[in-house]
């Protein structure tokens, strides 16, 4: 059992598995957008391992630029969208991908996939590495996903419960007392 702050966690989803589907991720994208010249765009803070192993194995030419959203709080989303910042190159004739550490009700990659089709993208897909299919409220285009999850609280490899836990290299999840 794991303690991060006033909450409980064990291990989900371990290490060499996410590696394991990163790669294949990776390999995916590398076939899709070879000639391309893509731009990757991570979602912070949550995503920053995600894109750094991501990127690990993308052997195409690309360029990888770095936004971020804060819309949630406490262990459940909060309705509230801040603003996205750090969207300050021309996605005009782009080819985006996308890349998020958790889609769960949908709402922040909504507002995220309707900031960026303003700027006129040639194309846009989405890699998560996690999705809770039973938690989504608002239906969004998800093209790659690492791993399909239970409506559960999770932590680790980047994600973080109030600023906390982001620092393990496999997905914990939250344990009911
Ligand atoms: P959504 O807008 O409800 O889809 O929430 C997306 C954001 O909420 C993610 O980018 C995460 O930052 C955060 N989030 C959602 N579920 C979890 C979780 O189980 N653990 C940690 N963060 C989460």
């Amino acid at each position: 059992m794991i303690e991060v702050l006033d909450l409980r966690f064990k291990e989900y989803i371990s290490e060499e598995r996410i590696q394991e589907r990163v790669k294949a991720i990776a390999s995916e994208l590398n076939l899709k957008y070879e000639g391309k010249d893509p731009l990757f765009l991570g979602i912070l803070n949550g995503s920053f391992m995600f894109i750094a192993d991501i990127f690990k194995h993308v052997n195409i030419p690309c360029e990888v630029s770095f936004l971020k959203i804060n819309s949630y709080l406490n262990t459940s989303s909060t309705e509230k969208i801040k603003e996205l910042i750090g969207l300050n190159q021309s996605l005009e004739g782009r080819h985006v991908v996308i890349l998020e550490d958790i889609v769960d009700t949908g709402r922040t990659l909504d507002y995220i996939l309707r900031t960026i089709g303003e700027r006129n993208p040639a194309s846009v897909e989405v890699a998560t590495l996690l999705h809770k299919p039973s938690a989504m409220v608002v239906p969004v285009q998800i093209d790659y996903v690492g791993f399909e999850i239970e409506n559960q609280f999770v932590l680790g490899y980047g994600l973080d419960y109030n600023g906390y836990g982001r620092n393990h290299n496999s997905i914990l999840i939250k344990v009911d007392e």
